[in-house]
């Protein structure tokens, strides 16, 4: 089972907890390829058999500016990823209320119009909640992996 792993940060919140994805991952036997940063063509290239996107939300409800070029080449060349089970890990504060989380889910719609299979509900993390986001997340990753295996 091959594993792609790519994170969008502004402050590296994201990538960290991207980080601890892709040694639980491994540590569970998976082979994880780690995307940094995030371009289609390295997406393609690995052909993988699963996708785990972790991203932060800036300005207002806006992509961090390291995973826009992925975000807009990946919309302009539309490459089906049908079926293909993926997870995102949406980082955000949920004082920003109406675009609380967003980055996380403009990844989450584009994943699903490319056809992908989103394998669990997206975690959300609220920095105005935790200031734990990494260990707040390995529960989500442990079960992102238990599934994936499981399928
Ligand atoms: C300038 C700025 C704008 C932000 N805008 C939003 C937002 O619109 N929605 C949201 O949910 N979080 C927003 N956040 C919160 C961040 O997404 C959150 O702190 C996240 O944990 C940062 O992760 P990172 O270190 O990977 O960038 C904003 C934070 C900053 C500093």
């Amino acid at each position: 089972m091959h594993l792609v792993i790519f994170s969008g940060s502004v402050f590296g919140t994201a990538d960290e907890v991207a980080d601890m994805a892709e040694e639980r991952c491994r540590a569970a036997g998976l082979q994880v390829s780690r995307l940094k940063p995030a371009t289609v063509d390295a997406l393609l290239e690995k052909n993988p058999d699963a996708i785990l996107a972790c991203c932060s939300t800036t300005g207002m409800g806006e992509l961090p500016a390291n995973i826009q070029d992925f975000y807009y080449e990946m919309e302009s060349r539309f490459p089906l990823l049908t079926d293909k089970p993926f997870g995102v890990i949406a980082l955000g504060d949920a004082g920003y209320c109406d675009t609380f989380c967003q980055g996380g889910e403009q990844l989450r719609d584009l994943l699903l119009d490319v056809q992908a299979n989103e394998l669990l509900p997206m975690l959300q993390l609220d920095a105005a909640e935790t200031v734990t986001p990494v260990e707040d997340a390995e529960p989500w990753v442990d079960e992102f992996i238990t599934t994936l295996q499981s399928r």
